[in-house]
């Protein structure tokens, strides 16, 4: 299993290239599954998601080209097994994203369940209600879901609270259903918002993504599309945090503050300098972090995903920060790794109150999911001596070259084989 062993204590120095965003990928490659024509992807991250998704499509039949250029064509053409099995679907959990294309498309699907995880047990009952609304006969037997409805109908569907995927999942099935589907209580994120302009690429008719009501009017068919794939707003935020947390200063490319300002506004707080362009954002911190006090909810609120690596910035900051996840039950699972390295952190429920240090010291510390290994890092990259983080599976899920990307920029970070 592969490791990251950080020397830390340099900060963070020059300019880094942001990738395309994990999340708005996985749900535009099984945007593919509903036309018939093949959709053209650019901007794709090289992720080990990406990767399960491709494998994930193309045993459905789905036939997926890579390009020079680093293009990804998905024909759905040949779609012949609409199943999402166990294997698969256990490792990573977007895969659900198949069931409701495959339901409007094919007019079945076989999806296993995914099963709760690391960061909480993540029912998808939203997923499911929606498709039933639509006219979709769902069965759940032998661990998976099997969904079925000879043409789905428009519905008015109100979500009982905001799911990403369970948005981006229904607007995708009522694409092609018969008449209008509203959904009401949608995610906002800006990666269901890459989706829609995707989707209307593809000859879909929706209004409102981006606002809490999401409308769409269904159509026989889509068609083919080329669509670039938003930027990372969380491979930025993470990087942000890396450059603040080492005093450092840099700028990054690729990516746009309009996607991030509440993560901003939180460094901006914590003391640093950014300064946002179009297609840019530099920071630069000069003097000790102050701790930051903040709560994840729902886009355009702070960011669940962000929350580990603020935890390590609070971690060494002046001054006391008072962090509450409310999206996951289970997602502080780096405070106790985050204290082997010196951290001052006390969880009770779902607050963690984070004293900051003066300093962290270097160890072998444990990844336990994708966002939990970005805190690590960041920690590592402060921390006097050398941090190794084990299991880094996690982070290959969702951060493009990390460790080329933090070298690049000044940071003694490598591989262990
Ligand atoms: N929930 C339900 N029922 C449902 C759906 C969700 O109870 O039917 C609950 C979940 O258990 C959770 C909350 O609602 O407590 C919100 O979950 P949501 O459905 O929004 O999460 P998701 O769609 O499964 C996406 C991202 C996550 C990100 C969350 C929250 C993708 C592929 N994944 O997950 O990303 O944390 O939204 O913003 O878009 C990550 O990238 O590290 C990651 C975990």
């Amino acid at each position: 299993m592969d490791r990251l062993a950080i020397e830390g204590g340099v900060p963070l120095r020059g300019e880094a290239r942001v990738s395309g965003a994990k999340n708005a990928a996985l749900p535009l490659m099984c945007a593919a599954l509903l036309a018939r024509e093949p959709l053209t992807l650019g901007n794709v991250p090289h992720l080990r998601d990406v990767t399960t998704m491709v494998r994930l499509l193309a045993q459905m039949g789905v036939a997926a080209t890579l390009d020079e250029g680093g293009a990804l064509t998905l024909d759905a053409a040949g779609l012949a097994n609409p199943v999402a099995p166990y294997e698969l679907v256990r490792t990573m959990r977007a895969s659900i994203l198949v069931l409701g294309p495959l339901v409007a498309r094919a007019g079945e699907a076989r999806v296993s369940l995914p099963g709760g995880c690391a960061i909480g047990l993540r029912p998808v009952d939203q997923h499911l209600k929606g498709l039933a609304a639509m006219g979709a006969e769902i069965a759940v037997e032998h661990g998976y879901i099997h969904a079925r409805a000879h043409r789905l109908a428009g519905a008015r569907i109100f979500m009982d609270l905001v799911t990403v995927t369970g948005t981006e999942n229904l607007m995708m099935a009522a694409t092609l259903a018969e008449g209008t589907t509203v959904l009401e209580n949608a995610a906002r994120e800006p990666e269901v918002v890459d989706l829609a302009n995707c989707l209307v690429a593809m000859g879909a008719r929706i209004t409102g993504a981006g606002t809490d009501v999401i409308t769409i009017e269904g159509v026989a068919r889509l068609h083919g599309a080329t669509h670039r794939i938003m930027p990372d707003r969380i491979e930025t935020g993470t990087f942000l945090v890396a450059a603040a947390a080492t005093g450092g200063e840099v700028r990054l490319t690729g990516t746009d503050g309009a996607y991030l300002e509440a993560v901003l506004e939180k460094l901006r707080e914590a003391g640093a300098e950014v300064r946002e362009e179009p297609g840019a954002i530099s920071l630069a911190m000069r003097r000790r972090p102050r701790a930051v006090s903040l709560r994840t909810a729902p886009y355009p609120a702070f960011p669940t995903d962000m929350q580990a690596q603020f935890m390590a910035l609070d971690a060494i900051a002046a001054g006391t920060g008072v962090i509450t996840e409310t999206i996951f039950e289970n997602r502080f699972m780096h405070a106790i790794e985050l204290a082997r390295l010196g951290a001052d952190i006390e969880t009770s429920g779902n607050t963690a109150i984070v004293k900051g240090v003066a300093s962290l010291d270097g160890a072998t510390v444990m990844a336990t999911d994708l966002r939990a290994s970005a805190s690590l890092v960041v920690a590592g990259l402060v921390a006097r001596g050398e941090t190794v983080v084990d299991r880094i599976y996690h982070l290959d899920r969702g951060y493009e070259a990390i460790e080329e990307k933090l070298s690049a920029l000044g940071a003694r970070i490598r591989r262990v084989r």
